[in-house]
């Protein structure tokens, strides 16, 4: 029997056992069968920016932002924008609008869909605060900011929707590094400081809808600071200022820190990213058990073996798929 299973079984067990599991979301028998490929008319243009000028634009950047300290922001009620490299990102295995159609970016499709159903209010029931998307996991290393990025990313990527991503795993940040942007101020430096807005550190893209909210200058107390009172109001001030965008956590894992806990209580959605083949069963059941409360709750298995269509038989790909909570075949 697979994580995936033992955990739906685990979750039909706690529902007999009169364990009130809510947020079940009606999903197809099978979510891959959602992938159409009429939605590659949905996808964003890429800009026609050439690879030089974008790693000319990276290399400015850098050298403006490469100071010791402080972190640089503008410091104007403006947000600032910076040019992610659109061909490093795809050189380095992550979307990126310049091949909307590899294989990542259609397993994307399929992941992203029943997220932003719940997000505009068109699953099957209204989730309340449901554009607020956790990604988590039971421990480090399993895949939550690959994940991150690329959900926010191939969200962003769709001409209706404008996504934010929060760098929220502020003891272990690592969302700008993996999109080679250099460090700068973010969440952190707005939940310590009363004078910075959070539209002084958001970080707009050259992909029109994507903007970054990275998790800001190091500070002793970061991991608490993510279940204090500035972060469940900047939570709200969040969901009521932008509720028409979907805006994606990044976050520490949840067996590691309860403040991960803490965070994920406030969030409409949790995606918890469980690494095919590697992650314990047990470690899987306590992390769902730490997120129990949370309205939606769906598991993503990440880099699972996968049969390849090359004719060259099987070999290791990244995998994904939904399991548990009414997703998949998986769920009871
Ligand atoms: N599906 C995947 N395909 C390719 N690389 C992956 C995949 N998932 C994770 N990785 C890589 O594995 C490493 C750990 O993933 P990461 O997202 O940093 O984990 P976490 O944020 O949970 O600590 C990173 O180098 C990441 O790029
Ligand atoms: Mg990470």
């Amino acid at each position: 029997m697979s994580l995936i299973e033992q955990a739906a079984k685990r979750l039909a067990q706690l529902r007999s056992a009169g364990v009130e599991v809510p947020g079940a979301v009606a999903g197809d028998a099978d979510p891959r069968a959602e992938s159409r490929p009429v939605e590659a008319a949905t996808e964003a243009a890429s800009k026609s920016r050439s690879q030089a000028a974008a790693a000319a634009d990276l290399k400015r950047q850098r050298a403006a932002m490469a100071s010791d300290s402080p972190l640089p922001s503008t410091g104007a009620a403006v947000s600032r924008r910076i040019d992610l490299d659109l061909n490093a990102l795809t050189a380095s295995g992550l979307i990126s609008p310049e091949a909307p159609r590899s294989q990542l970016a259609d397993q994307y499709r399929v992941i992203k869909r029943p997220l932003i159903a719940n997000a505009m209010g068109k699953g099957a029931a209204p989730i309340k605060r449901g554009n607020l998307i956790m990604v988590s996991s039971a421990l480090s290393g399993e895949g939550k900011s690959f994940t991150a990025i690329n959900l926010a990313m191939s969200i962003a990527m769709e001409l209706d929707n404008t996504v934010m991503l929060v760098d929220a795993d502020v003891p272990k940040p690592s969302v700008l590094k993996m999109l080679g942007l250099p460090p700068s101020r973010g969440l952190l430096d707005v939940l310590t400081d009363d004078s910075v807005d959070l539209s002084q550190v958001l970080i707009k893209t050259n992909v029109e809808t994507l903007s970054i909210l990275p998790s800001g200058t190091q500070h002793a107390r970061a991991t608490e600071l993510l279940a204090s009172t500035a972060m469940v109001n900047l939570l709200e001030e969040m969901a009521s200022r932008y509720p028409d965008r979907i805006i994606i956590f990044d976050s520490p894992p949840l067996l590691m820190t309860t403040e991960s806990r803490a965070l994920a209580t406030h969030m409409g959605q949790v995606v918890v990213v469980v690494k095919a083949e590697s992650t314990v069963r047990s470690d899987v059941q306590h992390a769902l058990a730490a997120i129990e409360s949370c309205p939606v709750k769906l598991m993503l298995l990440n880099q699972a073996r996968t049969s390849t269509q090359d004719g060259y038989g099987y070999g290791y790909g990244y995998g994904y798929g939904y399991g548990g909570y009414g997703y998949g075949s998986d769920s009871a």
